[in-house]
């Protein structure tokens, strides 16, 4: 949810904010803008659309722009202000010598805006943005010192917030803070960085500081000063970036979605290493720190997530109460805020979020966190604002994921739920040991299982091909594949703009049914277990009205080619590992339709990968 880039040393900053912006793309891409110090004047480029009309401007005036070694750039998903040349980062006082970006939200921007107009500063945006720049410019005429006007004007805003600042008399100063939005500062030789996340960072440096909430940081090419926001000097904390630059490579893949989506049988290999190693063996999970008798007396968890990462709750649901016989309640993040929700100290609290930096999410963790539950947080970004707030950290390793649509850091989600409920089930001693044992088998040959999936796309793209004119999609599931119906809806919505609804196979006939007729497809997730008789009867239903019949299934049953004009087949699974499968197939369909339909698969419209906003 827009991504922030600085830079201050002895290259071109133009090409560092560029190719920073790049690799920031998946937080926002509706506008972008730069502001660089050209022969000691602050200048602003700015354009909507995607980054590569920012781009394009830069290239036709390069020679001036590029003269510039210290700049700071915007890629925005708008929030307040369409998304506008005006709207676009970065703002500007009235002088033009203060230039800002940011990420987050001002709260008090209406308050801070009507003061500042009525002590002469005059608005050319929308956005809550132009309040800092004319407040810190405002600022700096009492003290004369970009560091400190910054710290007063922080003291007067309200809101989250990730913000660079520059000023003109300053030409190799860059001071940056953040409370509740990401900021990582990036150590160089004679240069250094700052940026809302480390793709932005790491093609040239692996030495990286995390910000914390309300710290103020000085950037000049060979000096980094760290302060809070009572002007107290801190103690810098440097940390290795674990990152490699070849993960932000599509490596021959048309698109990211589709390399991720590839990448996935080395990602549940990753997440199982040195946690599951076999079958006979007790699951090691030194990451939950709940103490074993707290966990043994649990009487409640309640798991929190937005998007993707709550259809990974909704199994964990499933997988813990199956296992574990602990009441689960899943609840989106958003929701879980503004109730009174009912959790002490005895409740366990897991937060699942693959960036680890969704604003609602980290709130509701926040909240449970003050009245004393364990967190447990799940996510892909052990460095993010959310792992920060854990008490058992349980990092997924998927590894960076790059296309919004979330697939590799989903199925990583999945099989640490899987781990974790049978770590809890092998602590309660709470269910059978050849049960355990044969999941655990299962477990470790699913690469394998993915694999055929992935090397065998013929039928999915047949059947992406055929459904592509398709202007509504049904999935249907029970069970431990209703998340499963929910996600692969949730993939086709997000990336081919299909009106796709997941609904549980049992609850078609209780209204969706309506809207059957030969123009809707119905995609039934059958896979054999408990639910596959009841599936059945209910996609019978369905064809009775007309309705076009795909399965997604384990079953070879001849019969079924009656019945259904697709069927997508998969390798057998026991149903309680199935979602962990039928998702990957799922997933290409929604990648082969968006890809057919000429849709952006990696940058789908109004979407951003991280959303940094309540
Ligand atoms: C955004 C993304 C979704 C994602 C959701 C939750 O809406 O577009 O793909 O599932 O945020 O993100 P998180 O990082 O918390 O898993």
């Amino acid at each position: 949810m827009c991504g922030i880039v600085g830079y201050v040393g002895n290259k071109k900053a133009v090409d560092v904010l560029l190719e920073g912006l790049t690799s920031l793309e998946y937080r926002g891409y509706d506008s972008s803008g730069i502001a660089v110090n050209i022969d000691g004047k602050v200048q602003l480029f700015k354009a909507a659309g995607k980054l590569q009309n920012l781009k394009n401007i830069v290239e036709k005036n390069y020679a001036e722009i590029s003269k510039s070694t210290i700049g700071i750039g915007h890629i925005r998903w708008a929030t307040h202000g369409a998304p506008t040349v005006e709207n676009a980062h970065p703002h500007s006082c009235n002088c033009g010598k203060v230039a800002v970006v940011h990420n987050g939200i001002i709260e008090n921007f209406k308050e801070l805006r009507e003061r500042l107009e009525k002590n002469g500063c005059t608005f050319r945006s929308q956005t809550d943005t132009e309040t800092i720049a004319h407040l810190v410019a405002t600022k700096f005429g009492e003290v004369h010192n970009l560091t400190e006007a910054v710290r007063l004007a922080t003291k007067e805003i309200e809101g989250a917030y990730a913000i660079c600042v520059i000023h003109q008399d300053l030409p190799d100063t860059i001071v940056a803070t953040r409370r509740n939005a990401p900021l990582v500062v990036g150590l160089g030789e004679g240069e250094n960085y700052v940026a809302s996340d480390v793709p932005a960072l790491i093609q040239y440096t692996k030495k990286a500081m995390y910000l914390e909430d309300n710290q103020i940081v000085t950037l000049t090419p060979n000096s980094i000063e760290l302060i809070d926001i009572d002007n107290n000097p801190l103690k810098q904390k440097v940390e290795t970036l674990p990152w490699e630059p070849v993960a932000l490579s599509k490596m021959g893949y048309k698109h990211f979605m589709l390399k991720e989506i590839h990448e996935q049988p080395d990602v549940v290999r990753n997440v199982l290493s040195g946690k599951l190693r076999a079958s006979d063996e007790k699951v090691l999970l030194k990451e939950v720190t709940l103490d074993k008798e707290k966990l043994r007396n649990l009487n409640r968890i309640q798991i929190v997530a937005c998007g993707t990462s709550l259809h990974a709750a909704m199994v964990g649901k499933y997988l813990i109460e199956e296992f574990c016989g602990i009441p689960v309640d899943v609840e989106p993040s958003s929701e879980y805020i503004y109730r009174k929700t009912i959790t002490d100290k005895n409740t366990l609290v897991i937060g699942v979020s693959q960036s680890g930096e969704t604003a609602d999410t980290i709130t509701a963790v926040r909240q449970a966190k003050s009245k004393g539950s364990h967190i447990l947080i799940i996510t892909n970004r052990p460095d993010s604002t959310m792992a920060r707030e854990a008490d058992s950290l349980v990092p997924v390793n998927a590894g960076i994921e790059v296309s919004v649509a979330a697939t590799k850091s989903y199925i990583a989600q999945l099989i640490s739920f899987y781990l974790i409920a049978i770590y809890m089930a092998e602590v309660k001693n709470s269910m059978d040991l050849k049960e355990l044992a044969d999941l655990k088998h299962e477990l470790i040959i699913l690469p394998q299982k993915i694999e055929k999936i992935l090397a065998h796309t013929e039928d999915i793209q047949r059947c992406a091909r055929k459904f592509s004119g398709s202007k509504d999609f049904i999935f249907i599931a029970r069970g431990i594949n209703f998340p499963t119906a929910l996600e692969g809806a949730l993939k086709l919505k997000e990336i081919s703009y299909i009106n796709a609804t997941g609904y549980t196979a049992g609850e078609l006939k209780h209204g969706p049914i309506a809207m059957l007729d030969e123009s809707m497809p119905v995609l039934s997730i059958l896979m054999k277990g408990k639910v596959y008789d009841k599936i059945l009867s209910n996609s019978e239903e369905a064809k009775a009205r007309n309705a076009r019949m795909i399965a997604l299934t384990d079953s070879e049953d001849e019969k079924l080619k009656e019945l259904f004009e697709n069927i997508i087949e998969i390798p057998e699974i026991s149903e309680i590992l199935s979602p962990a499968l039928a998702v990957v197939p799922l997933q290409l369909l929604a990648y082969y339709i968006a890809e057919f339909l000429g849709k952006d698969v990696d940058q789908p419209r109004n979407l951003a990968k991280s959303v940094t906003v309540e």
